[in-house]
Formats: structure tokens, sequence, C-alpha cells
């Protein structure tokens, strides 16, 4: 498959099966916003409870946050947002249409006529907070998550008690003024992000930084992207921003970008460069006391700083999958295509489906009790309407790993039969066993 047309059948896809609807729809939409609906709130909340397991979770040394998105105007100042947030813009003097420098030629793509020269373009959202529009009130949305951890760093460190080194993470909307929002929801004006701020000693942030970049490719690919698509990029010297000491963008086979690949996640060793702004700003001391040395030190940084929606994308972009001419056995399915998405089970938004073989109240009064029982510990859908092999395909289209069907052999032996997305291996396991069945193939 062409890979712009891949692009379009997500998209479809998407909007077809409830993944994701472009935002305020009913009004025209609204640039570079989209919502995520029944289907996109489950997958998006999977990948975040998935990255907090990881990183939380299953490591000793890492605390959470949850920060305000609103701060105050003096950490934007302290940071540099004001003075560095910016992209260059150019406008088409024919048809006034704006675009990003860096993205385009030397003519306008709309109309082929010349552009003005460029001015630079602060990306960050301006809103006032309280009653009052004043310049006093004046602060911006968030452009990242991050500078809430270094905000908060002393009372994070004195109320968990921790030791260098040690992480805090953060999951929350983000927002960016983007002049040239696209391609889908790779590139949008309001995203979320998933941000590790990991202190060290100085001297032990090279060693961490690759750590980190093995830990967080390692990550990606547990969950099921294929080696074909991702890699590193890792920035050269004279590449770098001033305050780093090393840079690596985890790229993504993406249908567009530069050579078909685009920007998923970055990590970045910020050396000590966030939190001395800070201190400088704030005038109040940032740093841990080291036991050995008996002196205060300003912890480096190593930051995995990841997009939850582009994660969404390169999750149903790896594991679309058109079968032509069909795989199922059923005979009302041959010949048609097939569309599987072969969703990691962590990822997919359904665990399972229950399926009466008949919508007849004998068949479908068990059936739903069964679903019912089950979803105590499970996302689990239900359906009854249309022939089994169309059910299958519909449960295959959005990543369900597990259908359940229920036939009238059930009300004899206390059985059903497993269907597997991805092998269509069908087990019949006992309705007392079945928790325990699903539970051991979702164990992840
Ligand atoms: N604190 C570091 C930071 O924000 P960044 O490279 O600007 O670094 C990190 O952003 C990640 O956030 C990117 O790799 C990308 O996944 C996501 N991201 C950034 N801008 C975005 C946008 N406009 N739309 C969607 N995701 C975006």
């Amino acid at each position: 498959m062409e890979k712009k047309d891949l692009m379009e059948k997500i998209v479809s896809l998407a909007k077809r099966r409830g993944f994701i609807f472009q935002g305020s729809e009913l009004y025209g939409g609204l640039q570079g916003t989209w919502d995520y609906g029944p289907l996109g709130v489950l997958l998006k909340n999977n990948i975040k409870a998935a990255w907090w397991k990881k990183n939380v979770q299953e490591r000793g040394d890492m605390v959470g946050l949850d920060a305000a998105i609103l701060m105050n105007r003096k950490v934007w100042e302290a940071s540099g947002h004001t003075k560095f947030m910016f992209d260059d813009l150019v406008e088409c003097k024919t048809c006034h249409h704006r675009f990003r420098k860096d993205k385009v030629g030397d003519k306008c793509p709309d109309c082929g006529g010349e552009f003005s020269a460029a001015k630079p373009f602060n990306l960050m959202l301006e809103t006032a907070v309280g009653p009052v529009a004043s310049d006093e009130n004046k602060t911006f949305l968030r452009p990242e998550t991050a500078q809430g951890i270094f905000v908060d760093f002393s009372a994070i460190l004195e109320t968990s008690r921790r030791k260098l080194p040690f992480g805090v993470a953060q999951i929350g909307k983000s927002f960016r003024n983007e002049i040239t929002p696209g391609n889908f929801i790779f590139r949008t004006r309001e995203f979320e992000q998933m941000e590790i701020e990991y202190f060290c000693k100085p001297d032990e942030g090279m060693r961490i930084y690759e750590a980190w970049r093995q830990s967080r490719l390692a990550w990606w690919k547990g969950l099921g992207i294929k080696d074909e698509n991702i890699k590193f990029y890792e920035y050269r010297k004279d590449e770098l921003a001033h305050y780093s000491a090393g840079t690596t963008d985890i790229l993504f086979a993406f249908p567009f970008g530069k050579d078909g690949w685009d920007e998923l996640e970055g990590i970045a060793n910020r050396t000590d460069f966030d939190l001395k702004a800070h201190a400088k700003a704030s005038g109040q001391e940032l740093g841990v006391y080291d036991e050995e040395t008996k002196e205060k030190v300003v912890p480096y940084v190593i930051e995995p700083s990841a997009g939850v929606d582009r994660a969404v994308l390169a999750f149903l972009l790896n594991a679309y999958e058109e079968i032509e001419g069909g795989r199922s056995t059923t005979t009302d399915s041959n010949k048609e295509v097939e569309t599987v998405l072969r969703l990691h089970p962590a990822l997919a938004p359904y665990k399972a489906a229950v399926l009466p073989l008949s919508k007849k109240p004998e068949l479908s009064v068990p059936a739903r009790e069964l679903a019912a029982a089950l979803r105590g510990r499970w996302m689990v859908d239900y359906d009854e309407v249309a022939s089994i092999g169309r059910r299958y395909r519909r449960q295959d289209e959005i990543g369900t790993p597990y259908c359940i069907t229920f036939d009238f052999d059930s009300l004899e032996d206390n059985k059903v039969t497993v269907r597997d997305r991805d092998t269509m291996a069908q087990d019949r396991v006992s309705i007392a066993e079945l928790e325990a069945y699903l539970a051991a193939k979702l164990k992840y």
C-alpha cells in the first residue's frame, strides 16, 4: 500500500469507528484540534497507563506530578520561552496565507506567489487570568508540561524524601499556536505530552541519558512498534541547543516528513540549565545536598518527552493491515478486503467482545450476563447484530484481541468459543475458567 493511502485509511477508520473526530466539527471545525471518540479515548488512556506503569509504577526511583496548566507568567520568562519559543513565519504577498518558513520552499504552495520577509512568531497561546484582561493578568497556556516539574522541584524533593538520582513523571495537555498544524493528529495546537525529568549528579548525566534512550526505545518496541518503523536520530554537536549535552529524537516511519521519518519523542540531557534559570529568577536555591561532598549540587536533568497524540497515530499506523480477499472461513466474508488492527493487547480499546450466535433471548440473556461479569475486570464489548463473520470483522477492525462466541452448545456444556484476532485459532473454554483463561492471555 502507498504510504499516502495508508494515512487516508487511518483517518477514515478513525472517523468511521469513533477513534478521532475533527474538533468543533458541528461549527465547521477549529484548525489544529481533534476530539477522541469512544474508542480513541480508550486507546489513548491505555497508552498513558502503559507509559505510567513502565516509568513510574515499575521503578523505585520515579514519582508523579500533575501540575496546573496555567502558571505564573514569570515561569515563561525564566525558562526562556517568551524570548526563544519562536518560529519564522512567512506570508504570501498574493493570497496572504501564512506558513512556517522551514516547512515551505521559495514560493507559496497555495498560489505560487512571492513571500514576504520572515517574521518571528511566538508559539505560546496567550490568555488572561482573572476578570480584567490587563497586561498584568496576561499569561500563557503551557507549551510543555516540563516547567511544572522544575518549579515544584524543591516541594517534590522534600515531600517524597528522594535522593539523587530520581525522576518525576507527568502527563498532561500542552498548547502551541503552531503556524501550520497538520498531518492529522501529528501537529496540533492542543496536544498531550508524557514527560520525565530525571535528576542526577552532573557526572552521571551521559550514562543516565544513554540508559533512558535504550529504555524508551524498548518501551515502544515492547508495545509492538516494528523494528523497521522506529529509529534514533542523534543530534550532531552543532545541532544541539545551547543548554543540551546530548539530544536524540526517536523517529517513527510516518507516511510524511523528511524521508518518511518524523519525531515521536525527544530525549535530552538538559544539564543544569532549567533549575539554574529558575533559581536565578526566583531567588531561591534549587539544589540537592550531597552527603558525600557535604555540598549542595544543582542536578543535571535527563528529559524523555513523548507526545501522546503522536503515539496514538504511530500505534494505529503500525498496527493497520489489510488482507485482500479476506481471511475468514465464513462464506459471507470471502473476497472482501479485511482490515485487522494488530494493536498490542495492552493498548486495544476492548480486550474482548461477547458475541451470541443468535439474538434470541435463550442466547442473548446469558451472553449479556457473561459480558457484564467480565466487565468487572476489562473493557468488554457486546454485539449481537449481523452475521458472526461480519461481527468478527468489526472487532478485528478495532483491534479487539479476543472474541467470545456464545452458541446453542454453550447452554448444554457451559463452554464458549474464544477466537484469537491474530491467529484466528479457536479454543473451547469453560465459562467457569474464562476469566482465568483471558487473564493469562492478557498478562502484560
Ligand atoms: N519539554 C520538551 C519538549 O516539549 P518538544 O520536542 O518540543 O520537547 C516533545 O516536544 C514531544 O511533544 C514531541 O516529540 C512530540 O511528540 C510532542 N509534540 C510537540 N509539539 C506537538 C504538536 N504541536 N502537536 C502534537 N505533538 C507535539
